[in-house]
């Protein structure tokens, strides 16, 4: 080897070696053992060690740093699907304590200047967390519980959309192969921690995959979503690494990464990534050191403490409120007040559960009003701002035999539905229990006529169609002079918003739902004609539309109301607690119209119009006889009993032959 060679020779040398700790391909396709020489786009706190180690965030407090692949992702010019492999690690100041975490994230900029560190991660902040023009895929790995974000727990690996409420999240475990058992791996361990994210457009499928160092990829991941990403990701994106530390603080790491768009992310070389510098043992400290740092974890201790003690407080009356609610300020109760209200929704006041939850008794506070509370669990935020207009508008509607709504509030999965109270409560319980007292034929009249001018009113003298879709007694209620007042209007629509239409559009209950709408799943005034004549029946003839204890001509009572007509002993129906103190006229009107209302055919249907008129016996019912009157009870059952549970809030459980449950109240 002569002496001009031997400068190339270790240039050569020098640029195999180079090469796998940096080698920074296109955009669909790169890889860094190790980030020296990268050019890799750093922001905050983050750096680059000189020995190819990528830190994102040191020891200083509220601080964040970011590292992003600096070249756009084009991802219109071919499908998302992608593949990622990094090895990161955490050293916490305080052993065993996380501050924050690290994520990895795809997004539609490299700048970070708004976003917020601590619980925030450096990616979002207050105002813009949850806005679907985020446009932001995050994978976090949290080593702090946040409660207002739902953390699980404080070492977490989360799939964030938009969000730093995550999508889904689970404990960061890993199998491990010689122990045959599932293994917490906590992250702030300080060792190295290798992580695999794959996402494949075809099945939506997004898979997360973590393991200690030196295991081979989990052949189970610990976290697979399905999740459409074209709606979220942009035309052109970056890919990239934020962290962040709060009031405690963690050195988050990241010793080498590869990306792919192209199929698997490659392999690192384990053996060749940067080291992470070693944690000092606490043994090593000076004593000044050790009394400053007990000193630190005294204080911060008691701050946690006080800080739990004013979270629980705050948690207690914690609310949602958005921008959009503003101008339903009048509208808008405070939980609190509600709380206090309703003695914190003990069961001793609770008047009854109902299709939709439960209901509370309860007290204003500062008008000492009486009211009736409805907590309604709904955990999805979506079609909210809709439903809250409704009911908001509905709050304006103003009939003297509909259930007055004053208002509502809402926590995180709940509603609450503020009413009127009322003294006698619902009309199933004067009709189907010993509880009350037996009402005339009279005041069974009047409560009929009544929720039938409220059903015209809600189809068609209010400004727009509301539809009741849960016509029945237990939805009837009684004021204090057992007027009838039609309650829960329009709440049905709170359900509408399910994807699959078959199983989670139809609301209402079983006996009560016109034919068509099991089939079709659309609801129409049609359909609440429907259910309008079941509960002419039931007023009439004093018992529920389904009664399985029944002699077999007499469980359906559509069925057994037709038969006798047609055998020429309509009045033989009635309820025999009147003991014949009714019009016959009247008793006769009622029983024929409630099954021209139930008719199978919702054309043969009366309008509510039609309805009020025969009632007011403004017109007379055609005297014919109903063909094809029946319904198709077993359709029905059967519908309603493939409902999943998720349904049986409003009508699974009348599915079910046990008295008890057959009807819901309210
Ligand atoms: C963390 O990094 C920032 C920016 O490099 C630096 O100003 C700060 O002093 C560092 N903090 C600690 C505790 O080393
Ligand atoms: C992305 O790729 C497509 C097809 O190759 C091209 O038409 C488009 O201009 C590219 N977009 C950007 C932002 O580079
Ligand atoms: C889950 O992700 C979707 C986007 O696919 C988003 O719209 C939704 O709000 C997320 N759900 C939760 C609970 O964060
Ligand atoms: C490990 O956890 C997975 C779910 O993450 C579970 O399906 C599996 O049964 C667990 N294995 C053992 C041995 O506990
Ligand atoms: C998307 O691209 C990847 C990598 O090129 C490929 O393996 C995969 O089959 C493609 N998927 C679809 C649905 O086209």
């Amino acid at each position: 080897m002569t002496t001009t060679t031997l400068p190339v020779y270790f240039l050569i040398i020098f640029c195999i070696y180079l090469k796998p700790q940096a080698m920074a391909q296109d955009e669909n396709q790169f890889i860094y053992n190790g980030f020296q020489g990268s050019s890799l786009h750093l922001d905050g706190v983050a750096e680059i060690h000189p020995n190819g180690l990528l830190q994102l965030t040191n020891t200083s407090n509220q601080a964040a740093g970011h590292a992003f692949f600096p070249v756009r992702l084009n991802t219109s010019s071919q499908n998302l699907s992608f593949s990622t492999y990094f090895v990161f690690a955490m050293v916490p100041e305080i052993p065993s304590l996380g501050g924050h975490g690290l994520a990895f994230t795809v997004s539609p900029a490299m700048s970070f200047a708004q976003a917020l560190p601590s619980m925030y991660l450096g990616i979002l902040n207050s105002a813009n967390n949850g806005r679907d023009s985020n446009h932001l895929l995050a994978v976090e790995f949290d080593t702090a519980k946040s409660p207002e974000f739902n953390d699980i727990n404080d070492n977490h690996v989360g799939i964030d959309v938009n969000s730093l409420i995550s999508n889904t999240s689970a404990p960061v475990t890993y199998y491990s192969t010689s122990e045959k058992m599932n293994k917490t791996l906590p992250m702030i361990s300080g060792k190295p921690i290798q992580v695999w994210i794959d996402y494949d457009e075809g099945e939506n499928l997004l898979n997360v995959r973590v393991a200690p160092i030196k295991s081979p990829k989990p052949e189970r991941s610990l976290l697979s979503t399905r999740i459409d990403l074209s709606p979220i990701l942009l035309d052109s994106m970056y890919v990239g690494f934020s962290a962040a530390t709060g009031a405690i603080a963690t050195s988050h790491y990241i010793l080498g990464w590869s990306f792919s768009r192209i199929g698997q992310a490659q392999s690192l070389e384990l053996s060749n990534l940067p080291s992470v510098p070693r944690k000092r043992n606490p043994s090593e400290k000076t004593s000044l050191e050790l009394t400053i740092s007990l000193i630190t974890v005294a204080v911060s201790l008691i701050f946690t403490v006080a800080g739990i003690i004013y979270y629980v407080r705050r948690k207690k009356y914690e609310e949602i409120r958005e921008d959009w609610e503003q101008e339903y300020g009048p509208r808008r109760f405070s939980y609190k007040d509600l709380y206090k209200a309703t003695k914190g929704f003990k069961d001793k006041g609770l008047l009854g559960t109902g299709g939709f939850g439960k209901v509370y008794k309860g007290v204003l506070p500062s008008s000492k009003e009486q009211v009736a509370v409805k907590k309604v669990s709904h955990d999805s935020k979506q079609g909210m701002k809709e439903f809250v207009a409704e009911i908001a508008s509905m709050g304006r509607i103003g009939h003297r035999n509909l259930v007055k709504l004053l208002g509502y509030s809402r926590r995180k999965g709940e509603l609450l539905l503020v009413y009127e109270y009322m003294p006698n409560e619902s009309l199933d319980k004067f009709l189907f229990t010993n509880e009350k007292p037996n009402l005339s034929w009279a005041q069974r009249y009047r409560i009929l006529r009544g929720v039938a001018s409220a059903l015209l009113y809600l189809h068609e003298e209010w400004e727009q169609v509301v539809l009741h879709r849960d016509v029945k007694a237990s939805n009837v209620l009684l004021d204090a002079d057992l007027n009838g007042q039609l309650g829960d209007f329009g709440l049905a629509r709170l359900y509408d918003h399910g994807e699959n239409p078959q199983t989670t559009h139809v609301v209402g209950t079983i006996g009560y739902i016109a034919p068509e709408l099991t089939r079709t799943g659309k609801a129409t005034k049609s359909t609440d004609v429907f259910g309008f004549g079941t509960f002419l029946l039931e007023v009439a003839c004093g018992r529920r539309p389904i009664e399985p204890q029944a002699s077999p001509e007499e469980i359906f009572l559509v069925d057994w109301v037709l038969e006798s007509w047609k055998q020429g002993a309509i009045l033989e129906t009635s309820d025999p607690r009147l003991g014949g103190y009714y019009s016959s006229d009247e008793m006769s009107l009622v029983l024929k119209l409630g099954l021209l209302c139930s008719h199978a055919k919702a054309a043969s249907r009366p309008s509510m119009r039609q309805v009020v008129q025969y009632l007011d016996e403004a017109a007379l019912l055609p005297e014919r006889l109903l063909d094809g009157a029946t319904v198709d009870h077993e359709a029905s059952v059967e519908f309603v009993m493939s409902v999943p549970s998720s349904f049986e809030k409003s009508s699974a459980g009348s599915a079910s032959s046990s008295e008890s449950t057959l009807y819901r109240g309210r």
